[in-house]
Protein backbone atom coordinates (compact mmCIF):
# COMPACT_ATOMS: atom_id res chain seq x y z
CA UNK A 1 0.00 0.00 0.00
CA UNK A 2 1.59 3.48 -1.14
CA UNK A 3 -0.90 5.60 -2.53
CA UNK A 4 -4.69 6.28 -1.51
CA UNK A 5 -6.89 8.38 -3.88
CA UNK A 6 -9.56 10.27 -2.05
CA UNK A 7 -12.31 12.03 -3.18
CA UNK A 8 -15.82 13.94 -2.28
CA UNK A 9 -18.88 13.66 -3.77
CA UNK A 10 -22.48 14.43 -3.86
CA UNK A 11 -23.37 17.63 -2.27
CA UNK A 12 -21.00 19.00 -0.56
CA UNK A 13 -21.28 19.39 3.53
CA UNK A 14 -19.51 21.37 6.41
CA UNK A 15 -16.68 19.40 7.77
CA UNK A 16 -15.77 18.09 4.55
CA UNK A 17 -12.46 19.98 4.32
CA UNK A 18 -11.92 18.35 8.28
CA UNK A 19 -11.60 15.05 6.58
CA UNK A 20 -9.50 16.04 3.80
CA UNK A 21 -7.13 17.15 6.26
CA UNK A 22 -7.22 14.19 8.86
CA UNK A 23 -6.65 11.49 5.58
CA UNK A 24 -3.80 13.32 4.64
CA UNK A 25 -1.87 14.25 7.99
CA UNK A 26 -3.05 10.55 9.33
CA UNK A 27 -1.65 9.09 5.52
CA UNK A 28 1.37 11.19 5.32
CA UNK A 29 1.99 11.40 9.02
CA UNK A 30 1.39 7.77 10.46
CA UNK A 31 1.84 5.52 7.82
CA UNK A 32 3.99 7.41 5.24
CA UNK A 33 1.57 7.12 2.39
CA UNK A 34 0.78 9.54 -0.93
CA UNK A 35 -2.50 11.00 -0.81
CA UNK A 36 -3.81 11.71 -4.42
CA UNK A 37 -6.77 14.20 -4.66
CA UNK A 38 -9.11 13.23 -7.37
CA UNK A 39 -11.08 16.15 -8.17
CA UNK A 40 -14.97 16.67 -8.20
CA UNK A 41 -15.78 13.01 -7.02
CA UNK A 42 -15.65 10.21 -9.46
CA UNK A 43 -15.75 12.84 -11.92
CA UNK A 44 -12.17 12.98 -11.34
CA UNK A 45 -11.61 9.49 -12.36
CA UNK A 46 -13.57 9.49 -15.65
CA UNK A 47 -11.48 12.37 -16.50
CA UNK A 48 -8.69 11.69 -14.80
CA UNK A 49 -8.18 15.15 -12.54
CA UNK A 50 -6.14 14.70 -9.89
CA UNK A 51 -3.77 16.21 -7.55
CA UNK A 52 -1.27 15.14 -4.51
CA UNK A 53 -2.21 16.31 -1.58
CA UNK A 54 0.36 17.18 0.81
CA UNK A 55 0.71 18.57 4.51
CA UNK A 56 1.11 22.08 2.89
CA UNK A 57 -2.01 21.76 0.79
CA UNK A 58 -4.30 20.87 3.63
CA UNK A 59 -3.05 23.66 6.19
CA UNK A 60 -5.74 25.96 7.25
CA UNK A 61 -8.57 24.26 6.04
CA UNK A 62 -10.15 22.25 9.02
CA UNK A 63 -12.83 25.46 9.57
CA UNK A 64 -13.53 26.05 5.43
CA UNK A 65 -16.91 25.04 4.46
CA UNK A 66 -16.73 23.06 1.18
CA UNK A 67 -14.42 21.00 -0.34
CA UNK A 68 -10.76 21.62 -1.49
CA UNK A 69 -11.53 19.15 -4.10
CA UNK A 70 -14.51 20.10 -5.64
CA UNK A 71 -17.51 17.67 -6.02
CA UNK A 72 -20.14 16.51 -8.07
CA UNK A 73 -22.58 14.12 -8.84
CA UNK A 74 -21.01 12.18 -11.13
CA UNK A 75 -21.83 8.51 -11.66
CA UNK A 76 -19.35 6.87 -13.37
CA UNK A 77 -21.88 3.51 -13.93
CA UNK A 78 -24.21 5.97 -15.80
CA UNK A 79 -21.94 4.92 -19.28
CA UNK A 80 -19.59 1.57 -20.07
CA UNK A 81 -17.27 4.34 -21.44
CA UNK A 82 -17.02 6.23 -18.46
CA UNK A 83 -17.03 3.10 -16.27
CA UNK A 84 -13.40 1.67 -18.20
CA UNK A 85 -12.09 5.27 -17.88
CA UNK A 86 -12.35 5.37 -14.25
CA UNK A 87 -10.98 1.94 -14.44
CA UNK A 88 -7.86 2.99 -16.03
CA UNK A 89 -6.93 5.90 -14.29
CA UNK A 90 -7.25 4.51 -10.93
CA UNK A 91 -4.63 1.92 -12.83
CA UNK A 92 -2.90 4.76 -15.22
CA UNK A 93 -2.16 7.34 -11.20
CA UNK A 94 -1.05 4.30 -9.87
CA UNK A 95 -3.82 4.16 -6.93
CA UNK A 96 -4.04 1.32 -4.77
CA UNK A 97 -6.68 2.55 -2.28
CA UNK A 98 -9.91 4.72 -2.75
CA UNK A 99 -11.41 6.92 0.37
CA UNK A 100 -14.96 7.77 -0.80
CA UNK A 101 -16.55 10.47 1.33
CA UNK A 102 -20.01 10.65 0.34
CA UNK A 103 -23.27 10.08 0.72
CA UNK A 104 -25.95 7.38 -0.67
CA UNK A 105 -24.83 7.71 -4.31
CA UNK A 106 -21.23 7.97 -3.86
CA UNK A 107 -21.07 5.12 -1.67
CA UNK A 108 -23.79 3.12 -3.89
CA UNK A 109 -20.78 3.63 -6.21
CA UNK A 110 -18.06 2.69 -3.88
CA UNK A 111 -19.83 -0.88 -3.14
CA UNK A 112 -20.63 -1.72 -6.71
CA UNK A 113 -17.05 -0.89 -7.72
CA UNK A 114 -15.61 -2.71 -4.31
CA UNK A 115 -17.75 -5.53 -5.81
CA UNK A 116 -17.62 -5.72 -9.45
CA UNK A 117 -13.94 -5.11 -9.50
CA UNK A 118 -12.40 -5.58 -6.60
CA UNK A 119 -11.61 -2.51 -5.73
CA UNK A 120 -10.20 -1.58 -2.25
CA UNK A 121 -12.42 1.31 -1.13
CA UNK A 122 -13.31 2.62 2.33
CA UNK A 123 -16.50 4.78 2.74
CA UNK A 124 -16.55 8.43 4.64
CA UNK A 125 -20.44 9.06 5.54
CA UNK A 126 -21.31 12.44 4.87
CA UNK A 127 -24.68 14.22 4.45
CA UNK A 128 -26.83 17.91 6.10
CA UNK A 129 -29.89 15.22 5.54
CA UNK A 130 -28.15 12.64 8.10
CA UNK A 131 -30.02 10.03 6.11
CA UNK A 132 -27.20 7.49 5.82
CA UNK A 133 -28.09 4.11 7.00
CA UNK A 134 -25.13 2.44 9.55
CA UNK A 135 -24.19 5.75 11.19
CA UNK A 136 -26.06 7.38 14.03
CA UNK A 137 -25.13 11.02 12.89
CA UNK A 138 -23.15 12.49 9.23
CA UNK A 139 -21.08 15.49 10.03
CA UNK A 140 -22.91 18.64 8.50
CA UNK A 141 -26.10 17.68 9.93
CA UNK A 142 -25.29 20.05 13.26
CA UNK A 143 -24.01 22.82 11.47
CA UNK A 144 -27.01 22.90 9.25
CA UNK A 145 -29.17 22.72 12.35
CA UNK A 146 -27.69 25.48 13.74
CA UNK A 147 -27.95 27.55 10.69
CA UNK A 148 -31.92 26.61 10.54
CA UNK A 149 -32.23 26.88 14.53
CA UNK A 150 -31.10 30.69 14.69
CA UNK A 151 -33.44 31.52 10.82
CA UNK A 152 -35.87 30.12 12.73
CA UNK A 153 -34.81 32.54 16.14
CA UNK A 154 -35.01 35.48 13.79
CA UNK A 155 -37.94 34.58 12.31
CA UNK A 156 -39.66 33.86 15.99
CA UNK A 157 -39.23 37.61 16.91
CA UNK A 158 -40.15 39.62 13.56
CA UNK A 159 -43.43 37.05 13.16
CA UNK A 160 -44.47 37.91 16.65
CA UNK A 161 -44.35 41.37 15.89
CA UNK A 162 -46.34 41.36 13.00
CA UNK A 163 -49.04 38.18 14.24
CA UNK A 164 -47.73 36.33 11.36
CA UNK A 165 -47.59 32.74 10.21
CA UNK A 166 -43.85 32.57 9.23
CA UNK A 167 -43.01 29.19 7.40
CA UNK A 168 -39.69 28.41 7.16
CA UNK A 169 -38.29 25.16 4.22
CA UNK A 170 -35.28 23.66 4.94
CA UNK A 171 -33.81 20.54 3.28
CA UNK A 172 -34.32 17.18 3.33
CA UNK A 173 -34.51 15.24 0.15
CA UNK A 174 -36.16 12.14 1.51
CA UNK A 175 -36.25 12.36 5.54
CA UNK A 176 -37.05 15.39 8.03
CA UNK A 177 -34.03 15.45 10.04
CA UNK A 178 -33.28 18.60 10.17
CA UNK A 179 -37.05 20.03 10.18
CA UNK A 180 -37.80 17.90 13.19
CA UNK A 181 -34.35 18.75 15.12
CA UNK A 182 -34.25 22.28 14.27
CA UNK A 183 -37.77 22.89 14.94
CA UNK A 184 -37.71 21.08 18.26
CA UNK A 185 -34.82 23.79 19.02
CA UNK A 186 -36.50 26.25 17.55
CA UNK A 187 -39.90 25.79 19.25
CA UNK A 188 -42.01 25.32 15.69
CA UNK A 189 -45.62 25.45 16.00
CA UNK A 190 -46.16 22.36 13.47
CA UNK A 191 -43.33 20.56 11.40
CA UNK A 192 -43.74 18.68 8.18
CA UNK A 193 -41.56 15.98 7.26
CA UNK A 194 -41.51 13.47 4.67
CA UNK A 195 -41.94 10.34 6.78
CA UNK A 196 -45.38 11.81 8.48
CA UNK A 197 -48.28 12.22 6.40
CA UNK A 198 -50.31 15.36 7.00
CA UNK A 199 -52.91 17.81 5.00
CA UNK A 200 -52.89 21.10 4.68
CA UNK A 201 -55.94 21.64 6.13
CA UNK A 202 -54.61 19.43 9.12
CA UNK A 203 -51.79 22.31 9.37
CA UNK A 204 -54.03 25.11 9.29
CA UNK A 205 -56.34 23.10 11.48
CA UNK A 206 -53.34 23.24 14.12
CA UNK A 207 -52.49 26.84 13.58
CA UNK A 208 -55.97 28.14 14.25
CA UNK A 209 -56.32 26.16 17.35
CA UNK A 210 -53.24 27.84 18.74
CA UNK A 211 -54.46 31.62 18.03
CA UNK A 212 -57.61 30.51 19.38
CA UNK A 213 -55.72 30.18 22.73
CA UNK A 214 -54.71 33.74 22.51
CA UNK A 215 -51.26 33.12 20.35
CA UNK A 216 -51.01 35.58 17.89
CA UNK A 217 -47.99 34.15 15.09
CA UNK A 218 -46.75 30.83 14.44
CA UNK A 219 -43.74 29.26 13.12
CA UNK A 220 -43.86 26.27 10.56
CA UNK A 221 -41.07 24.52 9.94
CA UNK A 222 -41.31 22.36 6.52
CA UNK A 223 -38.76 19.90 5.10
CA UNK A 224 -38.18 19.91 1.19
CA UNK A 225 -39.10 16.46 0.31
CA UNK A 226 -42.61 16.65 2.63
CA UNK A 227 -45.63 15.97 0.40
CA UNK A 228 -48.92 17.43 1.54
CA UNK A 229 -51.82 14.40 2.13
CA UNK A 230 -54.10 15.28 -1.15
CA UNK A 231 -51.94 17.41 -3.13
CA UNK A 232 -50.08 16.87 -6.43
CA UNK A 233 -46.60 19.00 -6.01
CA UNK A 234 -45.03 18.72 -9.71
CA UNK A 235 -41.32 18.94 -10.26
CA UNK A 236 -39.42 19.77 -12.95
CA UNK A 237 -38.64 16.48 -13.82
CA UNK A 238 -35.87 17.12 -16.95
CA UNK A 239 -33.68 18.63 -13.93
CA UNK A 240 -32.61 15.54 -12.95
CA UNK A 241 -28.83 14.86 -12.18
CA UNK A 242 -26.66 11.50 -12.45
CA UNK A 243 -28.75 9.54 -10.04
CA UNK A 244 -32.08 10.74 -11.50
CA UNK A 245 -33.12 12.97 -8.57
CA UNK A 246 -35.35 15.63 -8.95
CA UNK A 247 -34.03 19.20 -8.06
CA UNK A 248 -36.74 20.08 -4.99
CA UNK A 249 -37.30 23.51 -3.33
CA UNK A 250 -40.66 25.71 -3.34
CA UNK A 251 -42.81 23.25 -0.95
CA UNK A 252 -42.52 25.96 1.39
CA UNK A 253 -44.42 28.72 -1.03
CA UNK A 254 -47.15 26.06 -1.82
CA UNK A 255 -47.86 25.56 1.96
CA UNK A 256 -47.76 29.57 2.90
CA UNK A 257 -50.19 30.33 0.12
CA UNK A 258 -52.55 27.41 1.13
CA UNK A 259 -52.26 28.30 4.87
CA UNK A 260 -52.99 31.46 4.38
CA UNK A 261 -55.84 30.99 2.06
CA UNK A 262 -57.22 28.20 4.81
CA UNK A 263 -56.73 30.51 7.96
CA UNK A 264 -57.33 34.15 6.77
CA UNK A 265 -53.53 34.93 9.04
CA UNK A 266 -50.82 36.84 7.25
CA UNK A 267 -48.54 34.64 6.08
CA UNK A 268 -44.37 34.95 4.86
CA UNK A 269 -42.26 31.98 3.37
CA UNK A 270 -38.32 31.34 3.58
CA UNK A 271 -36.34 29.38 1.87
CA UNK A 272 -33.23 28.98 3.83
CA UNK A 273 -31.24 26.60 0.80
CA UNK A 274 -27.72 26.35 0.29
CA UNK A 275 -27.45 28.87 3.25
CA UNK A 276 -28.16 25.54 5.60
CA UNK A 277 -24.72 23.71 3.40
CA UNK A 278 -22.60 26.48 3.37
CA UNK A 279 -19.75 28.08 5.34
CA UNK A 280 -17.75 27.23 8.39
CA UNK A 281 -18.42 23.96 10.50
CA UNK A 282 -19.60 23.70 13.96
CA UNK A 283 -17.12 21.84 16.46
CA UNK A 284 -19.19 19.29 16.73
CA UNK A 285 -18.61 18.48 12.82
CA UNK A 286 -15.20 19.03 12.55
CA UNK A 287 -14.48 16.40 15.60
CA UNK A 288 -16.62 13.87 13.68
CA UNK A 289 -15.11 14.43 10.47
CA UNK A 290 -11.64 14.26 11.66
CA UNK A 291 -12.45 11.00 13.31
CA UNK A 292 -13.92 9.83 10.41
CA UNK A 293 -10.95 10.60 7.99
CA UNK A 294 -8.43 9.33 10.54
CA UNK A 295 -10.25 6.01 10.58
CA UNK A 296 -11.32 5.91 7.58
CA UNK A 297 -6.87 5.79 6.65
CA UNK A 298 -6.68 2.99 9.37
CA UNK A 299 -9.44 1.03 8.11
CA UNK A 300 -7.11 1.38 4.55
CA UNK A 301 -4.02 0.10 6.59
CA UNK A 302 -5.84 -2.32 7.81
CA UNK A 303 -7.41 -3.97 5.02
CA UNK A 304 -11.31 -3.07 5.97
CA UNK A 305 -12.23 -2.33 2.13
CA UNK A 306 -15.95 -2.81 1.25
CA UNK A 307 -16.21 -0.21 4.57
CA UNK A 308 -17.44 2.60 6.12
CA UNK A 309 -15.97 4.12 9.05
CA UNK A 310 -19.43 5.03 11.41
CA UNK A 311 -20.26 6.60 14.53
CA UNK A 312 -21.96 4.38 16.75
CA UNK A 313 -22.67 5.78 19.76
CA UNK A 314 -19.48 7.45 20.79
CA UNK A 315 -17.18 5.00 18.64
CA UNK A 316 -16.05 4.97 15.02
CA UNK A 317 -16.22 1.62 13.91
CA UNK A 318 -16.36 -0.18 10.35
CA UNK A 319 -19.63 -1.03 9.29
CA UNK A 320 -20.15 -2.77 5.64
CA UNK A 321 -21.38 -0.23 2.71
CA UNK A 322 -23.66 -3.34 1.53
CA UNK A 323 -25.74 -2.22 4.97
CA UNK A 324 -25.17 1.22 4.26
CA UNK A 325 -26.80 1.74 0.99
CA UNK A 326 -29.88 -1.10 1.64
CA UNK A 327 -32.22 2.32 2.38
CA UNK A 328 -32.50 5.08 4.09
CA UNK A 329 -32.41 6.47 8.03
CA UNK A 330 -36.04 7.86 8.61
CA UNK A 331 -36.62 9.93 11.23
CA UNK A 332 -36.82 8.60 15.01
CA UNK A 333 -40.38 8.82 14.84
CA UNK A 334 -40.02 8.86 19.24
CA UNK A 335 -38.27 11.96 18.68
CA UNK A 336 -40.52 13.40 16.22
CA UNK A 337 -43.61 12.55 18.65
CA UNK A 338 -41.71 14.37 21.13
CA UNK A 339 -41.70 17.25 19.06
CA UNK A 340 -45.41 17.26 18.24
CA UNK A 341 -45.87 17.96 22.24
CA UNK A 342 -45.18 21.44 21.41
CA UNK A 343 -48.00 21.58 18.22
CA UNK A 344 -50.22 24.36 18.13
O1 LIG B 1 -26.91 16.80 -0.02
C1 LIG B 1 -28.24 16.71 0.30
C2 LIG B 1 -28.97 17.94 -0.21
O2 LIG B 1 -28.53 19.08 0.48
C3 LIG B 1 -30.47 17.74 -0.11
O3 LIG B 1 -30.97 18.12 1.13
C4 LIG B 1 -30.96 18.62 -1.23
O4 LIG B 1 -32.18 18.15 -1.76
C5 LIG B 1 -29.89 18.49 -2.26
O5 LIG B 1 -28.72 18.15 -1.58
C6 LIG B 1 -29.70 19.74 -3.07
O6 LIG B 1 -28.76 19.49 -4.05
P1 LIG B 1 -28.10 20.56 -5.01
O7 LIG B 1 -26.94 21.16 -4.30
O8 LIG B 1 -27.68 19.76 -6.18
O9 LIG B 1 -29.13 21.58 -5.32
Amino acid sequence: MKKIGLLTGGGDCPGLNAVIRAVVKRSIGTYNLEVLGIREGWKGLVSGTVEPLTNYAVTGILHRGGTILGTSRTNPYKSSEDLQRTLNNIKRFGIDAIIAVGGEDTLGVAWRLHQDYQLKIVGVPKTIDNDLLGTDYTFGFDTAVHIATEAIDRLHTTAESHHRIMVVEVMGRHTGWIATVAGMAGGADCILIPERSMSIEEVAETIKKRHRTGKTFSIVVVAEGFMPQGLDVKYEKEKTDDFDHIRLGGIGNLIGHKLEELTNIDTRVTILGHVQRGGTPTAYDRVLATRLGVKAVDMVVAGEFGNMAALKGSDIVPVSLEEVIKGRKSVNMELYDIAQVFFG
